[in-house]
C-alpha cells in the first residue's frame, strides 16, 4: 500500500506537531499495511509559507530522526501538498514545484467554497511548465460537489484525483462523504490517500480501509491503494 498523501513531516504545518507524533504516525500506517508514503507538507499563502529548499532540508533530518527512533516504518518520501495560489504558479514557472518521486506530478489543492477564477487556463498554464495535476480532496470542493456529475469543465479535463479515506467516515461532513461515495460509484478515483494530520485519525482510517473494501471491493481496495498511486506519482 503506498499513501500519496499524510502529514507526517513534524513542525512544518498544521500535520503532526512533534517526532514522537510522527512516528506514531508512520509506525500506525506500517501497521495497517503501508509500505510507502509520500508526505505532503503544505504550501499555502500566508498560512504556510514554507520554501521547497527548507522542507527538503528538514525532511532529511526528520527522516533521519525517524530511523533513530526505530521500529518497521514505511519507506520515507517527500513532496507538497501546493495550493493553487500566486506562490503555486511562481514554483510552477521557476520549475520547483514539489514534485512526486516521478519528477513531474504535482499534488494541488483548491479551496473548499470557490474555485479560482479561470481555473482551467491556470491548470493548463501549469502543465505547460511541464507538470501533471493530481487534485487532492476533491469531495472538499463544494463547486465541484455541485456539478458532481460533470465538474471537469471546471479544471479543463479530469486531472489525477485522490481520494481523502477519512472522507468515507464523515470526517469532512455529509456532503463530503456523499460525493466521494459517488465518485468512487462512477470510478472517478485514481487512488485513495489518508491525508493523516494526527495520530489520533489512525482509527477512523482503519475503519475507512474497511469500508472502501466492503462497499467497492478488494479488487477496487487494491487498486486505489497499490497500482492507482504507483502509476500516478512512482519512478
Ligand atoms: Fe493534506
Amino acid at each position: 500500500m503506498f499513501d500519496l498523501h499524510v502529514h507526517v513531516l513534524a513542525g512544518v504545518d498544521d500535520g503532526a506537531r512533534s517526532l514522537d507524533e510522527s512516528h506514531a504516525m508512520v509506525s500506525g500506517l506500517a501497521e495497517l499495511g503501508y509500505c510507502k508514503l509520500v508526505t505532503t507538507p503544505h504550501i499555502r499563502d500566508g498560512l504556510f509559507p514554507n520554501k521547497p529548499e527548507a522542507l527538503t532540508r528538514a525532511f532529511s533530518e526528520w527522516r533521519a530522526a525517524m530511523h533513530e527512533k526505530g521500529g518497521a516504518l514505511p519507506e520515507l518520501a517527500l513532496a507538497a501538498e501546493h495550493h493553487l495560489d500566486a506562490t503555486c504558479l511562481e514554483l510552477a514557472s521557476t520549475q520547483r514545484l514539489m514534485t512526486y518521486p516521478d519528477g513531474r506530478s504535482v499534488l494541488v489543492e483548491l479551496p473548499y467554497e470557490t474555485l479560482p477564477p479561470r481555473l482551467s487556463d491556470v491548470c493548463f498554464r501549469i502543465a505547460l511548465c511541464g507538470y501533471a495535476i493530481v487534485l487532492a480532496h476533491p469531495e472538499r470542493n463544494r463547486v465541484l460537489r455541485e456539478h458532481r456529475d460533470d465538474p471537469w469543465p471546471f479544471t479543463g479535463g479530469r486531472p489525477k484525483l485522490l481520494l481523502d479515506l477519512l472522507a468515507l467516515e464523515g470526517e469532512y461532513g455529509a456532503e463530503a462523504e456523499r460525493a466521494a461515495c459517488h465518485w468512487l460509484d462512477l470510478g472517478y478515483y485514481d487512488a485513495a490517500c489518508s491525508d493523516l494530520h494526527r495520530p489520533s485519525q489512525l482509527v477512523k482510517l482503519n475503519a475507512a480501509l474497511e469500508t472502501l473494501e466492503r462497499r467497492w471491493g478488494p479488487e477496487r481496495r487494491q487498486v486505489l491503494l497499490g497500482s492507482g498511486p504507483a502509476a500516478i506519482a512512482l519512478p
